[in-house]
């Protein structure tokens, strides 16, 4: 049976996992905690680099003799095989834990078996299928149902929903600390993507500054009829870059710059090859669309989006000539997973439900 206690524990093991986001992926965050026969926190851990010792691990090493006859909190069930490193079933066994309980089941299948192993060798077992467990690994399980990345599409917005500035104001929506949080996202992510109408516009460097993690993402613009000037700051040294293109569009100008090219029909591309390839060549999670209104729209009419990320600052648009994401965003079906402040702004979080 579980207990309303488990849970709270799978909780906080969940907590833990994140504090791996950046340096996990490509695989799964996760996070343990172990108990001793009487209940007391004897260990904790988190998986904190792809390769390196595993969640369950790096608990079991601090609780020492302490995890025998203990229970371990795991939000993701312990892996079964030998990857880079060798099972984690075997060493809660060696470890003499004598009840395990698990927060998700592994979607991996190489990976999965752990919760019968442990079973099969006398150990108390128990599989809560928790959502928060769940929302911690839902990249990773996007990743092996649909070979897609996980897709966030994040903007500022104005309070009135506009994330446009006419030209010549102040090109900020959103609050210094919200541009941090910008910041510190995109160092545990893999790839940034923008619409070249953005690139026209606003010549972002969409690097990472000022943040703890230093995950580089690639920087992918959409330009399928390569508009992109020579001069943008995006072509910088400063990360690896790919120009996305139609079939059709002479790129004979950007010498040196790495393309990729889709077929385009009436003028749209169909996004999803791309994100594909992103998969299965560069074994890319987590992708930020940074907009604007354009590709949003083809973002969400190709149901590629997993999770919007709004920034909304307490300014009111100075024009309503200017874009209104409120009215892209009704043909979505969303819920939403949290809210918090940043500074002046509101930050909402959703998960989109209408997604392939
Ligand atoms: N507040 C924020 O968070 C935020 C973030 C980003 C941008 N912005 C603002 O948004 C404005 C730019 O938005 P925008 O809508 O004009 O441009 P955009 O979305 O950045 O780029 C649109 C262009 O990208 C190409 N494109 C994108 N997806 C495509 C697809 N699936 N198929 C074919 N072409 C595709 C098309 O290029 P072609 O025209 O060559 O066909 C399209 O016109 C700027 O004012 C910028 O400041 C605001």
């Amino acid at each position: 049976m579980i207990t309303e206690f488990d849970i709270s524990m799978l909780h906080q093991a969940s907590r833990l996992a994140t504090m791996g986001h950046g340096t996990a992926e490509p695989n799964p965050m996760v996070g343990c905690i172990i108990t001793d026969v009487q209940g007391n926190i004897v260990g904790e851990g988190f998986h904190e680099k792809c390769g390196e010792a595993h969640a369950e691990i790096n608990a079991l090493a601090i609780a020492g003799e302490k995890a025998h006859g203990g229970t371990a909190y795991v939000s993701l069930e312990p892996c079964n095989h030998t990857g880079k490193t060798p099972p984690c079933s075997i060493a809660l066994l060696e470890a003499k834990i004598t009840r395990v309980v698990i927060g998700a089941s592994d979607p991996h299948d190489e990976a999965s078996g752990g919760a019968e192993f442990l079973r099969t060798n006398g150990i108390e077992v128990e599989v809560a299928e928790d959502e928060i467990c769940k929302e911690i690994i839902a990249p990773f399980a996007h990743k092996i149902k649909t070979g897609l990345p996980w897709i966030t599409c994040k903007w500022a917005q104005t309070k009135d929903g506009c994330i446009e500035t006419p030209t010549g104001d102040t090109p900020w929506i959103s609050c210094k600390e919200s541009q941090q949080l910008v910041h510190e996202e995109r160092g545990c992510i893999d790839a940034i993507v923008v619409g070249v109408g953005t690139v026209v516009k606003d010549n972002p460097q969409l690097t990472v500054r000022g943040a703890t993690k230093h995950r580089v993402p690639l920087r992918i613009v959409i330009d399928p009829n390569v508009r992109t000037p020579l001069t943008s700051a995006i072509l910088n040294e400063k990360a690896p870059t790919l120009l996305v293109h139609a079939d059709h569009a002479d790129t004979s100008r950007m010498n040196g710059v790495n393309l990729f090219h889709l077929p385009s029909v009436d003028g749209v591309l169909n996004l999803k090859p791309l994100f594909k390839h992103l998969v299965s060549e560069f074994d890319v999670t987590n992708v930020i669309v940074e907009g604007g209104a354009t590709l949003f729209k083809h973002i969400f009419q190709q149901q590629l989006a997993n999770e919007l990320w709004i920034f909304t600052s307490p300014k009111l648009s100075a024009t309503t000539a200017f874009c209104n994401m409120n009215h892209i965003v009704q043909s979505l079906n969303v819920t939403l997973l949290d809210e918090q402040i940043s500074g002046d702004d509101i930050v909402s979080r959703y998960a989109v439900n209408n997604t392939v």
